[in-house]
């Protein structure tokens, strides 16, 4: 399949053609139509929470337990956050943004031998989201690798696997304390998440994201509404903005701080937690001027995980409002179907 990074290059050097393919002429769907887009100015008074990393790990008691109210208010209201200060060098940060470009930029050819694999092949490429089921495409490529229990990358450009692989170990181990704040903060251990979702051989999955530059942004769609599947998702984006989250039918723009991450709760943390931290709707509309290259860890439980609401976080007043499903299973249901909101959750909603 032709990569939108071809398609958005011959529409570049045929400068007739301002036009995209009508197949990447994007169907609004239910989610898009129903919000409005806040204007800058507006969304100025609306942003994520902000979340100090440092003040997380801090040795100062308060000062820790102060910061992790903040989270869980952050997950209870947003489900989407920033987070600062979080210890991962500036340079690691440059460097994997630079290999994942330096990937994009190898041949077709390439890249191709790692296409239409199964969607649990450890590395896989492609366009759009499930070009094989979709009505139009997307205007954005893909390289998903699995990069723990086990990591596996491609070995070009050379030094990627290097990078990214001291990369994702970072993203864990902030993952990680994240998830000791939050088990504290839903009046559990600090290692409670870590021990009933098994962390420490849980599945984490590296998504590159590339959304080449578009000569009618408005009409094409890099990722269309959708949650993310795990317990957290660490991004990282080169400078280019277009992350928007739905609240209160409002698309907001997210306008992360320099050497900031952003950081959203996935439905399995909805499903952990009997829907106290819920999942968020976002999506990442194009823009006309530069590539945008984002970088996501979705982190969550090993693959044969079986995941339903915490016994420990659900009661006679609160009864399951899920039911179990295995991780995989659900990853699959995800990458089987289009990307449709919070459909998925859908299926493992117990209705009362
Ligand atoms: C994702 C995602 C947002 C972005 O990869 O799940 O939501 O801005 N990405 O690329
Ligand atoms: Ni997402």
């Amino acid at each position: 399949m032709l990569s939108v990074k071809k398609v958005a290059e011959s529409c570049v050097s045929n400068s007739k053609l301002e036009r995209i393919p009508s197949k990447y002429m994007y169907l609004k769907n239910k989610s898009d139509e129903d919000s409005v887009i806040l204007c800058d100015e507006e969304a100025q008074n609306i942003t994520i929470p902000t979340i100090d990393f440092s003040h997380l790990i801090s040795s100062n008691p308060t000062q820790r337990s102060k910061e992790i109210q903040h989270l869980g208010r952050a997950c209870t209201d947003w489900g989407f956050f920033m987070l600062i200060n979080h210890g991962v060098p500036e340079t690691l940060r440059e460097e994997v943004l630079r290999a994942c470009k330096g990937f994009y930029d190898l041949p077709e050819e390439y890249k191709k031998q790692y296409e239409g694999g199964d969607i649990f092949a450890p590395i896989k490429c492609g366009t759009s989201f499930n070009a094989n089921v979709e009505k139009t495409f997307l205007w954005r490529d893909y390289l998903k690798c699995h990069v723990h229990p086990h990591f596996h990358a491609p070995s070009n450009p050379q030094g990627f696997r290097e990078t990214t692989e001291a990369y994702c170990k970072k993203s864990r181990e902030v993952i990680g304390e994240l998830l000791k704040g939050i088990s504290i903060s839903l009046g559990q251990e600090e290692n409670y998440i870590h021990k009933v979702m098994n962390i420490e051989s849980g599945f984490q999955m590296m998504v590159v994201n590339f959304y080449p530059r578009c000569p009618m942004p408005d009409q094409a769609m890099g990722l269309p509404p959708h949650s993310d599947h795990g317990l957290l998702t660490l991004l990282l984006q080169n400078e280019l903005e277009g992350l928007q989250l739905l609240r209160n039918d409002m698309w907001i723009p997210i306008h992360p701080l320099p050497n900031s991450f952003i950081v959203n709760t996935g439905d399995h943390m909805e499903i952990l937690t009997n829907g106290k931290y819920k999942s968020n709707i976002h999506r990442a509309i194009v823009n006309k001027n530069a590539t945008r290259i984002t970088i996501g860890t979705a982190h969550g439980p090993p693959l044969d995980a079986v995941v339903g609401p915490a016994t420990e976080l659900i009661g006679d007043d609160n009864p399951p409002a899920y039911r179990a499903i295995k991780y995989k299973d659900y990853m699959r249901l995800q990458q089987s179907k289009e990307l449709d909101g919070k459909s998925c959750l859908g299926h493992v909603r117990i209705s009362i």
